[in-house]
């Protein structure tokens, strides 16, 4: 059975891993590798692919950057000549960047089976371009792998057939798992003079935060505050970094003492940064999950999450657009009285197995 994995953006990379490796040792699957090139920046992609030890592509598709409309329509009408030439039985896409969303709507509309991995996850936030992509990729998808309870709950509530679905775990755990041991070699620390437990990372890059040059800076100025107590350091996404430029706003929080602006970081190096902070401040979907895994208190810059279980369980808080709550958030951190929390059923690192595992029952009934 010929399957096309398809990757586009840098939250994909870690979770197409371990699946990929997982197919090849799977006698009954055919797995081919697809990029659309949605990402495609060296510290964006290439990187990645190098340290998680991901095979060359066997198809890459190169779309680049563009406005949603043009970038999804690029890679349709990219990915339909694949389909036509390959002829896949299935197509796996995981998460949900436009490249998702892209890839399910052509394989669906060609009569080839669409397995989502992450599926049924909602923000129930529509101006979050992520939620339009979720929605529509599960409702065309012929298999949905989802990582928690309240996924399965989403999706029986959208009407979709409960023989559909399968809880197969967290597939972003599985990668954190098998690089913790790698990561942990890592002298980023030592290259930043940051002592363990002793720092915040924080990453930013959704349009609701980076976007409008009064957000940016509220955002900035709070995490310029939090810098006088602990030392910051921020990996920068490069639309963050585009529109920190563009707002004039680099130059004075790089200057900033105990501020420590970096470039996007490759996957080891953050792992190692992560797993030794005091405190990640994010708007990432998977820091949310890999924060809750180590046990590390993670503040959310978010209104709402598609993750409620690192909240409900994790050791994840939301602060929504308010500054003053991530102040008084990061104090109660950075003092150490954070709530413990617990790692979620299923998010084991045997996730792929499940997953390889239902993808074949899928293809032996029908
Ligand atoms: C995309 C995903 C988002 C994911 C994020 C992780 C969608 C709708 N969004 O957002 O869900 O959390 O990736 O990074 O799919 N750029 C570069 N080099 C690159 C890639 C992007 O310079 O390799 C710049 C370009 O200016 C581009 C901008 O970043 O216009 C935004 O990139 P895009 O892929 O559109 O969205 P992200 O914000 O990265």
């Amino acid at each position: 059975m010929k399957i096309i994995n398809v990757v586009g953006a840098r939250p994909n990379f870690m979770k197409i891993a371990p699946l990929l490796k997982e197919m090849k040792e799977e006698k009954l699957l055919e797995p081919l590798l697809l990029h659309t090139g949605q990402h495609y920046d060296q510290s964006m992609s290439e990187n990645f692919f190098r340290e998680l030890m991901i095979p060359e592509p066997d198809i890459y598709l190169g779309v680049g950057s563009d406005t949603h409309a043009k970038q999804v329509a690029k890679i349709m009408s990219k990915f339909e000549d694949v389909c036509l030439e390959e002829k896949p039985d299935a197509v796996l896409v995981v998460g949900d960047v436009n490249s998702t969303m892209a890839c399910s709507l052509v394989a669906s509309k060609m009569g080839i089976k669409v397995v989502h991995m992450e599926a049924g996850l909602r923000s129930f936030d529509r101006s979050m371009p992520e939620e339009i992509n979720r929605i529509v990729t599960d409702a065309l998808a012929d298999l949905l792998l989802t990582p928690s309870e309240d996924a399965d709950r989403n999706l029986l509530h959208e009407g979709i057939p409960e023989h559909k679905i399968r809880r197969v775990g967290n597939i972003t755990i599985d990668t954190l798992f098998h690089f913790l041991p790698l990561a942990e070699k890592r002298t980023i620390l030592q290259k930043h003079h940051l002592e363990p437990k002793n720092y915040v990372l924080v990453t930013l890059h959704r349009p609701s935060n980076v976007d409008d040059p009064d957000r940016l800076r509220s955002v900035m100025e709070a995490l310029s505050n939090i810098s006088d107590w602990l030392p910051v350091i921020f990996p920068v996404h490069p639309r963050t970094l585009k529109n920190m430029v563009e707002f004039g706003i680099l130059d004075n929080y790089s200057q900033k003492k105990g501020m420590i602006l970096e470039e996007a970081l490759g996957y080891l190096d953050f792992q190692k940064l992560m797993k030794d902070s005091k405190l990640v401040i994010t708007d990432s979907g998977g820091i949310q999950e890999e924060t809750t895994v180590l046990g590390i208190p993670c503040i959310t810059l978010r209104e709402n999450t598609e993750r409620p279980v690192t909240v409900e369980l994790g050791t994840n808080e939301l602060a929504g657009h308010d500054m003053g709550r991530l102040l008084s958030l990061a104090r109660k951190a950075i003092e150490g009285s954070w709530k413990k929390g617990t790692i979620p059923p299923l998010w084991d690192g045997k996730t792929s197995k499940r997953a390889v595992s239902a993808i074949c029952e899928m293809f032996i009934k029908n």
